[in-house]
Parts: C-alpha cells; structure tokens; sequence
C-alpha cells in the first residue's frame, strides 16, 4: 500500500492522527494529512475548554472545521475528550457538587448531539485513574462526584447516542504488570459484567525511546477478552526509533480487536513534544526512517 491508511484498512484496521484546525491551510501540513490518515482526533478543539468555555455558552467552530476537513476526504473522526480533568474551564472546577452533576450531564449530552453521526468513537472519560495505583486521581469529578462519575459518565453518553462507540482513554495503561493498568481492567470488567456501556479502551501509548512495554500486545488482548474494541490512541516515541515503532504497530496487528492506530500529530514540529522527535514526519514534512518500518509493519 501507499500510505499509512491504505495499509492500515488491508487488516480492517484505520490509521490516524492529532489534528490542529489552526494547521488545515498550511499545505503541507494538509498534504500529508490526507494522502496518509483516514482517522482524525482533534488534538484540542474538542475538549472542555474549547466547547464550553463559560456555562451553557457552547463553540463548536474550530471542531466543526476538523469534522468538515474530514468529510470532504474521507476521514473518520474520534471524539476528544467529553470528561477530563485537564484542560477544563475554571467555572466547572468551582461548582457545588449537584450544579457540577448537571454541568457535566448537560456537556456530554450538549457535546455528543452536535456531532451525532459525525463520529466513530468518543473517548468518554479521559485519565481517570492515577498513576502508580489503582484508584482513581483527585479531580472535581472524583472528588465531588465520587466513584461513580465515570460509569454515570458512560451512561449519560450511551442515553444521548445509542450508536457511537464510547471509549475510556488512558497512559500508562500499557504495561500488563502497572497498578494503573490493573485498576482500568478492574473496572472494564467491572463495567461489562454489570451492563454498564463501554465499547472500546484507548491506550495512548505517549512512549520513552524505548518504545512500548514489552507487554503491551497480552495487555492489549487481555482487556479484548473482557468484550472491547482496543486501539493505540496517542502514539509518540521519543527519537522514534523505526524498531520502537514497529514493535508498537505489531503489538496492535496481533490483536483482532485492537481496531486502528492513532499518532499524536504529523510532524515533529508539531507535537507536544516536539523537543523528542516523536513523530513520523520531519519538520520539513519528510517521511522517517520509522514512517517506513510503520509502512511495512502494516
Ligand atoms: C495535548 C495536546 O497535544 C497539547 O496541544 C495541549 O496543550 C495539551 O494536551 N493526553 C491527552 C491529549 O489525552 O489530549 C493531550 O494532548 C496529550 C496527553
């Protein structure tokens, strides 16, 4: 196949990328987005802060031209991200709890409606759990909503949209052996024997140069026997060694319900850590060494 995409859909699979909606006129930028990715996650235009940004006052423009960048090439859209502690505005933080509940349920319901049919999967309930446990971490949610926030979260969502896959996202979730990963397998189980709707677990694979735990594939089909989709949501290695990225790629590969692979953005100059050289492409928007070892793992 000729592009990362065409590869991907050989095995049924998709293969995305972070989009910004701030980048779309650059042509470069645009050029290698649609001759290679037929999967988007908005990298920031869909989250708390852009979509609400004071109460009840909802700004869907930037998402709104992803989704139409999207359309007019064919692309897939995963939804990013309806309940995070990160990135949310002031005014939610500052709720009581039962104005907070409301908040949260008139968000996802506000949210999910004005792109219902428009997306594959939402990323429901965003990190969650805390690292080096496997309890949830401190958050308004958690923290004046208890426990239960991230299953009513699920629920709310299933309630507005019965058809759309809704996720839970998470990293350092792709080591078998992590408290952390424990603790979201618990609750995936948890969900799927009490009926609770949850269709998929986004891993977001953010790596060091050495690539994916060496148990990411038996984490990966350990949570698919549990009755879920899995997918690779937010891949960055540093110095992408063709080997990290390979390695990765067939970790997903050997798993039938690991569904597709997302990386966090095109070009190394885009990233969030640009500083790592994590991506796929060059600043200068040239294929890696690793975009080829992707290539050919697919
Ligand atoms: C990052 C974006 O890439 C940055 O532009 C932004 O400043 C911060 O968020 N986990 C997630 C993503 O789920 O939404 C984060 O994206 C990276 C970590």
């Amino acid at each position: 196949a000729s592009s990362l995409g065409a590869a991907a859909a050989q095995s049924g699979r998709y293969f995305g990328t972070a989009v910004a909606a701030g980048k779309l006129s650059n042509g470069t930028y645009a050029g290698i987005l649609d001759r290679e990715f037929n999967m988007i996650t908005p990298e920031n235009e869909m989250k708390w802060d852009a979509t609400e940004p004071s109460r009840g006052s909802f700004n869907f423009g930037s998402a709104d031209q992803i989704v139409s960048h999207a359309q007019a090439h064919g692309q897939r859209m995963r939804g990013h991200t309806l309940v995070w502690h990160s990135q949310l505005p002031n005014w939610v933080s500052a709720l009581s709890a039962t104005d907070l509940q409301t908040a949260m349920d008139n968000h996802i319901t506000q949210v999910m409606n004005h792109f219902k049919g428009k997306i594959y999967a939402w990323d429901v309930v965003n990190e969650a759990f805390a690292d080096g446990s496997t309890q949830h971490r401190s958050s308004p949610f958690q923290d004046k909503l208890g426990n239960g926030f991230i299953e009513h979260a699920f629920r709310t969502a299933r309630s507005v949209d019965a058809n759309v896959k809704l996720c839970y996202n998470d990293y350092n979730i792709e080591n078998w052996s992590d408290a952390k990963t424990q603790g979201v397998y618990s609750m995936v189980k948890d969900f799927k024997a009490r009926g609770v709707p949850i269709d998929c677990v986004g891993f977001q694979s953010h790596f060091g140069s050495g690539g994916a735990p060496a148990s990411l594939q038996t984490t990966l089909s350990n949570f698919a026997a549990l009755g879920v989709d899995v997918q690779l949501t937010e891949v960055d290695i540093a110095q992408a060694s063709s080997s990290a990225y390979a390695g990765t790629v067939n970790a997903c590969l050997n798993v039938a319900r690991c569904t597709g692979i997302t990386v966090w953005g095109i070009r190394d100059s885009d990233s969030w850590r640009s500083g790592d050289n994590p991506l796929l492409f060059d600043g200068n928007g040239n294929a890696k060494a690793a975009y080829t070892s992707v290539l050919n793992a697919l």
